[in-house]
């Protein structure tokens, strides 16, 4: 079966040819109190290591991480020596030879295809507006990862919420990254993860107060709750994952992380994926299948895949009147005197009902992927 990838790469292209605003996904904001996991699960959501984490205020700047799909090396090498028409297209990036790279807005020429330096850069221009001593700034990152296998989609990391100042925060620490996150959040646009730690009181989190502020219906909030290996002996989150405790619309979802010493000893995010499905079987078996990053993963393609289909009937009403639109002119031109002008307005026009028919297949092929439980985001 196809996967969300192929089918929202061809949507777009449909959104760009019929001249509309390119299919705007939600963007995707991860919330919560400082250290509760955000980088991480935004990180098992890429599927690749490049954000810092780690103890303490690490995110110090909101990272606008823009994930762009690009065709696979073997591909784009052959279009770069192959057809010159195709060359210098959007998706063939010649002079790029590695299957996945980076780059940021502010040295935009430098390719990053070793992703331990984008991490290092992150950080560097972190250190460039906020000082090395705990500073914030609201100042976002840009940072572009081109990969085959990713979704055309962004993704924010942003600071944590935080109430006392330490190093050079401002007195108003707490106020001042409550107004970055909500700066964010308030975007009717924005997917909004709410990630709370299971050690903590999940009654009071702030990442579902904040979230709540812009999104009181919960219609774009899904809550995450990390560190379910944190907790206490004889306690669990159970009944919080069941929606017991805080209903939550859109879902409420428990993940393992790396802990810091698997972060030390460079675990891979693939065991990693594998020892949190062994420990929701082992101490969530009825939730197990409901649980972890990978389900995280296929939630939110749901979440996106629903958007979409919210979207395709006004772009077929494009297209229908722009392919009506060829077929008045035609007909005003009468008979063709030339063959090359009809030949011309034939194309257009095919081509336009050609899109047509590939929107109704697209909707097709979205309804019968949700039905097969949605395909996977990222990887
Ligand atoms: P952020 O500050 O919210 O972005 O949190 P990070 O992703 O930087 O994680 C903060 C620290 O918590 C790091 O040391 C992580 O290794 C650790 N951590 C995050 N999630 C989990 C988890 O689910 N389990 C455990 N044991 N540690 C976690
Ligand atoms: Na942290
Ligand atoms: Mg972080």
């Amino acid at each position: 079966m196809e996967t969300l990838i192929p089918t929202i790469n061809r949507l777009q292209e449909v959104f760009l040819t019929v001249g509309a605003e390119i299919i705007q996904l939600p963007q995707i904001v991860v919330v919560g109190s400082q250290s509760s996991g955000k980088s991480s699960v935004l990180e098992s959501l890429v599927g690749r290591d490049f954000l810092p984490r780690g103890l303490g205020i690490v995110t110090r700047r909101p990272l606008v991480l823009q994930l762009i799909n690009v065709a696979p090396l073997k591909e784009r090498l052959k279009l770069d020596i192959g057809n010159v028409e195709t060359q210098n297209t959007q998706n063939s990036y010649p002079g790029v030879k590695a299957e996945e790279w980076g780059t940021f807005l502010h040295c935009k020429n430098q390719i990053f295809s070793d992703f331990q330096e984008i991490c290092r850069e992150i950080e560097a221009e972190t250190e460039r507006t906020s000082g090395d001593n705990k500073g914030i700034s609201p100042e976002p990152i840009y940072l572009k990862i081109f990969s085959p296998k990713v979704l055309n989609l962004t993704l924010v990391d942003l600071p944590g919420i935080t109430k006392v100042p330490v190093g050079d925060q401002p007195e108003d620490i707490e106020a001042q990254v409550q107004e970055m996150i909500l700066s964010f959040i308030s975007n009717p646009n924005s997917l909004i993860l709410a990630v709370s730690p299971a050690n903590s009181d999940l009654a009071t989190t702030d990442a579902l107060k904040l979230a709540r502020e812009v999104d009181p219906d919960g219609r774009r909030t899904l809550l995450v709750v990390s560190k379910l290996d944190l907790m206490d002996a004889g306690t669990d989150a159970l009944e919080v994952l069941l929606g017991r405790v805080i209903p939550v619309r859109l879902g409420i979802i428990g993940v393992v992380n790396r802990s810091q010493h698997d972060i030390n000893i460079q675990k891979s995010l693939e065991n990693s994926l594998k020892d949190e499905q062994a420990f929701l079987q082992r101490h969530y078996p009825s939730l197990a299948s409901r649980a972890g990053s990978r389900y995280l993963a296929k939630t939110l393609s749901k979440l996106l895949m629903h958007h979409i289909r919210e979207c395709l009937p006004d772009l077929k009403t494009r297209v229908t009147m722009l392919s009506a639109q060829y077929q008045a002119r035609l007909n005003s031109y009468g008979q063709p005197v030339e063959d090359q002008s009809a030949t011309l307005l034939q194309i257009v026009t095919k081509f336009a009902s050609d899109y047509c028919n590939t929107i109704e297949g697209t909707a097709r092929h979205i309804q019968t992927s949700e039905l097969c439980g949605g395909a996977r985001m990222c990887y």
